[in-house]
C-alpha cells in the first residue's frame, strides 16, 4: 500500500465523520504490516467532551479486533486548508502500541506531508515507562 492510496483511504473515511457541532470532519486510516488497514473517523457527542477522534476510532478498532502490533502508518485527513496532525491524547494512544509509526497528514485537497510519531511526542510516556 502506497502512502497515496493510505491518505486517498483517509479521505474516503472522512466522509462518515459525525461533527454536526465543530463540522470539521476527520478521517483516519491506519495501516498494519500484514496490510490490513483500519479507518475511523471523528465521532462527536452533544456531551463535547465524550467525542472521539478519527485517530482513535481507528485504533480501538484495530485493538478490539486483535491487532495490537505491527503498526507501520496512519494516514489522517481533516477538513482545512493546513495539515491535519494527530491531537495530543491521539498521540499518547497511539505512542502505547507504536511508538516509531510514521504519520501522514494531509489537508482537505488531499496533499499531505510526513513526520514520525517520535517526532510529534518526543520523550513520549509508554509502557516501558512503568518499569
Ligand atoms: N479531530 C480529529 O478527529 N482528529 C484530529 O487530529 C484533530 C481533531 C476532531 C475532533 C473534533 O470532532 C473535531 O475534529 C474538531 O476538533
Amino acid at each position: 500500500m502506497t502512502d497515496r492510496e493510505l491518505v486517498d483511504l483517509a479521505l474516503e473515511a472522512r466522509k462518515h465523520a459525525y461533527a454536526p457541532y465543530s463540522h470539521f470532519a476527520v478521517g483516519a486510516a491506519l495501516l498494519c504490516q500484514n496490510g490490513r488497514v483500519f479507518t475511523g473517523c471523528n465521532v462527536e457527542n452533544s456531551a463535547y467532551g465524550s467525542t472521539i477522534c478519527a485517530e482513535r476510532t481507528a485504533l480501538v478498532k484495530a485493538v478490539s479486533e486483535g491487532c495490537t502490533a505491527g503498526w507501520t502508518t496512519i494516514a489522517i485527513a481533516g477538513s482545512g486548508s493546513d495539515f491535519c496532525w494527530p491531537c495530543g491524547a491521539c498521540r499518547q494512544m497511539l505512542y502505547e502500541f507504536a511508538p516509531n509509526l510514521r504519520v501522514l497528514a494531509a489537508r482537505s485537497d488531499g496533499t499531505f506531508e510526513s513526520a514520525l510519531l517520535s517526532q510529534l511526542l518526543p520523550h513520549g510516556f509508554g509502557p516501558e515507562s512503568l518499569q
